[in-house]
């Protein structure tokens, strides 16, 4: 039977791909992708959240979720940290960005649900006979607000499999990961809910780089999904070396393995049960994700930390979900 499950992400060109493989893999039921601000404002990340539904002629309801975070930008001097970072600047006197504002794809003719995320997941929760695994890949903002506003929906929460945070590699600031920064005190909330979660950080997506090569094999395949999943994973990984982010000639697209992982938990090759905690503080620190590794740390509530992947086998699992584009091109 197909996995039920709801997408939330902040598309971004790592969630481009993470959705071309929930929706061509066929192993999933997908009721619905929820997005919010994150990658870049909201309504970048929703626009290019419509264009892929379209690239990918599916027609999976998309409901627009938060514009910011819960509480970040109330705090004084924290605006400037929380307005969207996006690794972009400029080079040769061109643009460069690891996610573009917005997608070189035709404009969607149809547009996203007029019911907003937070209540459609309260009330589609509410009414589902089964449970359905929660995959989401940017801020956690339209699901801790869902939790505030009605902690019963976790009763129909299978499993909440979240790209975010990293143990011992990050990426906005020395201390924190992206997805947990733009909202540290909404990832909280969901880390505190007690829910099953398992948290595909950093560490694993680093893990499973993709290079050039990869690109090759994307482009191989030569249909629309395909080159476009080629064109954006070649982008990152130059516009990466571009901006000095790293020097090496490869890039993680971390989303799409928090959503492997739910079709094919083995892609993640060490997970840990571990105590761990974000910090919610104004310092050097905010955003990051701290896992108590002493003998005596508490064995109460435990996350499921990823630090491993399978890169061949993911590769693997998207090249053929790819390679499943239903149509003739655009
Ligand atoms: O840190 C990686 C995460 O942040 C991914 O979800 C990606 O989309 C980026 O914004
Ligand atoms: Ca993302």
């Amino acid at each position: 039977m197909k996995k039920r499950v709801i997408l939330d992400v902040d598309t971004g060109s790592d969630d481009a791909v993470a959705i071309m493989y929930a929706i061509l893999s066929g192993e999933f039921d997908v009721k619905g992708i929820m997005v919010s601000f994150g990658n870049q404002a909201l309504g970048y990340t929703l626009l290019n959240t419509l264009k892929i539904r379209e690239l990918l002629k599916s027609e999976v309801k998309i409901y627009k979720g938060a514009a910011g975070p819960l509480v970040a930008d109330l705090m004084p001097g924290f605006k400037e940290n929380t307005k969207v970072i996006s690794l972009e600047g400029g080079r040769d006197g061109r643009e460069i960005a690891i996610h573009e504002k917005i997608f070189e794809l035709p404009d969607p003719r149809k547009r996203e649900e007029p019911v907003s995320a937070v209540p459609w997941l309260i009330k589609t929760l509410t009414e589902a006979e089964e449970p359905v695994t929660l995959i989401p890949v940017g801020p956690l903002t339209n699901l801790a607000l869902a939790l505030k506003a009605e902690p019963r929906i976790g009763e129909k929460i299978e499993e909440i499999v979240c790209m975010g945070g990293g143990v011992f590699v990050n990426n906005i600031t020395p201390c924190a990961e992206i997805n947990f920064y733009n909202d540290p005190e909404a990832a909280k909330i969901v880390l505190h809910s007690e829910l099953p979660i398992r948290l595909i950080t950093l560490d694993a997506t680093h893990n499973s780089w993709f290079g050039y090569e990869e690109v090759e094999k994307m482009k191989k395949i030569g249909n629309p999904a395909a080159d476009f999943a080629a064109y954006l994973l070649k982008n990152r990984i130059d516009a990466a070396n571009a901006l000095g982010v790293r020097q090496v000639k490869k890039s993680a697209l971390h989303d799409v393995l928090a959503v492997a992982a739910v079709s094919h938990p083995e892609v993640i090759t060490r997970m840990e049960a571990q105590d761990c905690d974000i910090d919610v503080g104004t310092g050097y620190a905010r955003g990051g994700l701290f896992v108590d590794r002493r003998p005596s740390a508490e064995k109460g509530r435990l996350v499921q930390i990823a630090y491993e992947a399978d890169k061949e086998m993911l590769c693997g699992l998207l090249l053929e979900a790819l390679g499943k584009y239903p149509g003739e091109g655009l």
